[in-house]
């Protein structure tokens, strides 16, 4: 056996390593020689590989002992120089090969033992170690077997674990990210702004952030086993958000970029007709004054896009738009997972996010429209109380739990530094009032651009998303409620399904077995959005190959329905798991409806217009949602879609009189 030891002072080539220059340490080298090896070695030659696992095995457990030999040589040489031991680091785990080679020089081992060290920094003899010890000037601390990396004393001060490099091949592009310590690589791979969604919130549920290992070893999570097939794993599938790795790896990402959301920033309503910044009873939403060449800005900040609009205040007319995919949903694709991350840390993160998809969209925007800067007098926020609360860095606890507490929904008038930190204008900002923690400024916004507080007839306006909201009502009374609809819609949890993407089959006709299936933007098919299920599942029903409970034909039971194939080979199928998920959301949003109206206490017949607000209430396909029972076939020619009308009530609150009254 060989037990090398030389004191040494931490140079450059270590510093790379995040150990930092000028630390003293001890560099040692154990091994227990070359016999032992070659034994096992002849083992495997004559075929007795159990002999020769065996001898490999205990050479193992005799250079881990030999180690503990070690010790009262630390302690002698620690003792000497009035020093203590804070860390020890080991290749390939804490410090690189390459550091092998640094060890190997200092303690002299070729000239002292005539050992080896080959062009990939393989020690030879095989069964060898090389350690650096680092040295404190505390003689108290003697850490010699400490790893921080097992160590749960995160808040410690020595506590110090090299970032791992991480090698990511997506489509076309190559990079390395560098992945922190207790940070999954989905969570790296959002600090890095690469637009990856996490469906789920990161929890391992939706599968969405599939990666493939291409080199390096990545144990699979329960997560992992429970998500994929054996055959899988194998292949080296794994969840991004469930991976935190150990030693450089080279992955490729399995899952599409985010870029290319279809975004709604049509809603109805003709709001010129109602200009009245030319009349002496003007009462604006911030001003008083009257306005001549002067311009606002109205902002949807919905869950998954943020749509920004560009107007002028005396004439109404739009003057640009600018839409953007919502970059918190990195952290989640609905409000709870946001909430969850807020109330976990990253309230500060999601703040940020917000805040720099705004200016940037002003600043876009404003740019596209030729305005200059000073030109912009008001802004009007619509969102639902979540954004609202990530947007103003509002404690998101009380959106969490039980009584479900929102810490202010009530209208708010800053300034733009004030609310975005940023100078690029000088106007003021309104975001408009919520009714409550699931029923937020959108959905007011919604009222209003819909006129429920000033008509006579009964009304219903339904926005559909995780959470189904919907308002029953007229002047007289409104009541509300919020149903957790789940991400069905969005495409989430279903197997093949995603966001409104390009390439999302949003249209589905089947017709004699033979499918018929349109796509977003008429691209080759890439996976399901929400309104492409539910038009599945209604001509599954219509064909009888689902029955009324929900059940798939024998047929298609197991591998689910085939509705297309992808340009890389894979069919996309709508599985009965995909089905009972869907009956899960529309039954979420039937239930809302039934109890608005028992509440109310009027009948569903009463309502004079359905109003289906949001982006996937204007693809929908209303014959198709009353097939599968989300909506009362008596609502068939009522429903009047009206697109982002979160957005159509800032633009109101901009253009029109008394606005502020009103929406309140
Ligand atoms: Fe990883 Fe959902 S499984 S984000």
């Amino acid at each position: 056996p060989i037990l090398l030891m030389e004191y040494a002072i931490i140079g450059a080539e270590l510093a790379q390593e995040g150990i930092p220059e000028g630390t003293p340490a001890l560099m040692v080298i154990t091994s227990i020689g070359r016999k032992i090896s070659e034994y096992s070695t002849w083992c495997f030659a004559e075929g007795d590989y159990l002999k020769g696992m065996l001898a490999d095995a205990m050479a193992d457990s005799a250079l881990f002992s030999l180690e503990k030999e070690l010790v009262p040589f630390l302690r002698e040489e620690c003792g000497m120089r009035k020093m203590g031991i804070s860390r020890r680091l080991e290749a390939p785990h804490d410090i690189s090969m390459e550091a092998q080679k640094v060890i190997f020089d200092v303690t002299g081992a070729k000239e002292k033992s005539g050992m080896n060290i080959s062009s990939g920094y393989m020690l030879d003899p095989v069964k060898s170690n090389a350690v650096i010890y680092m040295l404190t000037e505390d003689p108290e601390i003697f850490m010699h077997q400490h790893n921080c990396r097992k160590c749960n004393r995160f808040d410690c001060k020595g506590r110090n674990i090299p970032d791992i490099p991480v090698k990511v091949v997506s489509g076309e592009d190559i990079y390395t990210i560098y992945v922190k310590e207790r940070t999954s690589i989905l969570e790296e791979l959002i600090r890095q702004d690469k637009q990856i969604s996490a469906v789920c919130g990161g929890t391992g549920r939706c599968g969405k952030c599939k990666i493939k290992v291409l080199s390096g070893y990545l144990p699979a999570t329960a997560a992992d086993q429970a998500y994929f097939t054996l055959e899988e794993l194998k292949r080296g599938l794994r969840l991004a958000c469930k991976a935190y790795p150990e030693e450089p790896l080279q992955i490729e990402l399995q899952f599409q970029k985010e870029v290319s959301f279809e975004v709604l920033s049509e809603f109805s309503g003709d709001f010129a007709a109602h200009r009245v910044h030319d009349t002496a009873e003007e009462t604006t939403g911030m001003q008083d004054t009257l306005y001549t060449a002067a311009y606002g800005i109205a902002i949807d900040i919905g869950t998954t896009t943020i749509v920004v609009q560009l107007l002028d205040l005396k004439s109404g007319t739009k003057m640009a738009t600018h839409t953007t995919v919502n970059r918190q949903r990195s952290f989640g694709a609905d409000v709870i997972s946001r909430i969850m991350a807020s109330v976990n840390g990253k309230k500060a993160e999601l703040q940020e996010l917000v805040r720099s998809d705004l200016t940037e969209s002003i600043r876009a925007v404003t740019k596209k429209a030729g305005v200059a800067p000073k030109q912009i007098k008001e802004i009007a926020i619509a969102g639902n109380t979540t954004m609202i609360h990530l947007l103003m860095g509002y404690d998101c606890k009380g959106l969490g739990e039980f009584p479900f507490t929102p810490v202010n929904i009530k209208q708010i008038t800053d300034t733009y530094k004030n609310i975005l930190q940023d100078d690029f204008l000088d106007a003021a900002v309104s975001v408009l009032p919520g009714i409550s923690a699931f029923v937020g400024g959108d959905i007011a916004a919604g009222l209003y651009t819909c006129d429920f507080d000033t008509r006579e007839a009964y009304s219903l306006l339904i926005d559909l998303g995780t959470n189904g909201e919907m308002a029953l009502g007229n002047r007289e009374k409104l009541i509300v409620t919020s149903t957790a609809a789940g991400p069905a819609f969005e495409g989430g949890n279903i197997t093949f399904g995603g966001g409104s993407i390009e390439g999302a089959i949003s249209n589905v006709q089947i017709e004699d077995g033979s499918v018929e299936i349109r796509t977003i933007a008429d691209k080759p098919p890439v996976g399901i959005c929400g309104t492409g299920v539910i038009e599945a599942v209604a001509e599954l029903v219509k064909q009888e190959l689902v029955d009324e409970t929900g059940c798939l034909e024998e047929d298609y039971f197991d591998e689910g329905f085939p509705l297309a194939t992808m340009s890389d080979g894979p069919q996309i199928r709508l599985t009965q798991a995909d089905i009972r998920e869907i009956q899960l959301a529309k039954a979420a949003v039937r239930a809302g409806v039934e109890t608005l109206f028992l509440r109310y206490g009027i009948a569903k017949e009463a309502v004079e217009r359905v109003y289906l607000a949001g982006g996937f209430g204007f693809k929908l396909d209303c014959a198709k949602a009353i097939q599968i029972g989300m909506l009362p076939e008596c609502f068939a020619d009522k429903v009047e879609a009206v697109g982002n009308s979160s957005l159509g009530g800032a633009v109101k609150f901009l253009t029109e009189i008394h606005t502020r009254k009103r929406i309140e």
